[in-house]
């Protein structure tokens, strides 16, 4: 019998009275994905589990991606991301180091984006007894709910471009401007064209149904909308502004605090989330993400 316990107003559970590292009958199996399409993110504390109970877990959900970051994928799990600021002895990055700059969904530029992410916490950071690095979701949900009629009419139709060559150079473009402001350097590995052409551009509904709980939600973000289909470039950044700042708002906020031994699952139908990077070396962070591909938006 698992426990559910609602942290956030709109958004964020959490999962007791489960054990990873063993087999998980199919009622519990069901009890938990219940507990994460109505909470949109739930986490479960003090997990040992190892890469490969992670994948067996997340595979339950369905088919697992491998990253187009192919450099940053764990030797061995290729399903698995590493996100990290961790380098190996020759000083080269063991993984992502800039994943969740902006706020997105995960691979929200795919033709079946993705369902749902999981990201395991192997190290946190912390510094003076405080833990950094924390990860912010916000329900897009709950953000479309609160719309006022007039904008949910005007976006009802309307579509949006997902461009992963976008996300990159507007990416790029804050790196080059955080370390020339004399921040955070960040390895990064250049992709080749091939890698870019196999995620093209991808336009989608901003209105979404869900394709499970059929709820409406905005599918939109900073990250990697690139346009809204239709409308003069200028338009559409200042629409798309708009209810990306509207989504963020506060209250339809959850803010994770990690500890080591979290597994944390994220919907991506149905929350954006972005990344804290208040932390640096010797502050160690060192993430697993396994991400289960979804089904084309509608
Ligand atoms: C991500 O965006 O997938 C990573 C989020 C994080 O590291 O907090």
């Amino acid at each position: 019998m698992i426990t559910v316990t609602r942290i956030g107003k709109h958004i964020g559970a959490e999962i007791s009275g489960v054990d990873l590292t063993q087999p998980l009958s199919d009622d519990t199996f069901a009890e938990i994905a219940k507990a994460f399409f109505d909470n949109e993110v739930v986490f479960f504390r003090n997990q040992k589990i190892t890469p490969a109970q992670q994948v067996a877990f997340t595979k339950r959900f369905g088919i697992l991606e491998q990253h187009v970051r192919k450099e940053s994928r764990l030797p061995g799990f290729p399903e698995i991301l590493v996100v990290s600021n961790l380098v190996d002895h020759y000083g080269n990055a063991i993984g992502a180091q800039d994943a969740g700059r902006f706020w997105h969904s995960d691979l929200s530029y795919k033709k079946e984006p993705s369902l749902l992410s999981a990201l395991y916490a192997v190290e946190v950071p912390v510094k003076d007894g405080k833990v950094l690095g924390d990860t912010n979701f916000t329900s897009t949900t709950a953000a479309y709910d609160a719309l006022p009629e007039a904008m949910k009419q005007r976006l009802q139709g309307l579509k949006n471009v997902h461009s992963y060559r976008y996300y990159r150079n507007k990416n790029a473009l804050a790196q080059k401007e955080d370390a020339a402001r004399g921040g955070r350097v960040v390895q990064e590995h250049a992709l080749t064209e091939e890698q870019l052409k196999s995620v093209p551009d991808v336009e989608a509904p901003i209105v979404r149904t869900h394709p499970v709980t059929k709820r409406k939600g905005l599918f939109i973000n900073e990250a990697h909308t690139s346009a809204i289909v239709g409308l003069p470039q200028a338009e559409g950044d200042v629409l798309r502004n708009e209810i990306c700042q509207h989504i963020i708002k506060p209250e339809f906020q959850y803010r994770h605090s990690w500890q080591a031994g979290d597994l944390l699952l994220w919907d991506n139908c149905a929350a954006l989330h972005k990344a804290n990077f208040d932390y640096d070396l010797p502050q160690r962070r060192l993430m697993y993400r396994t991400t289960v591909r979804g089904s084309v938006a509608v």
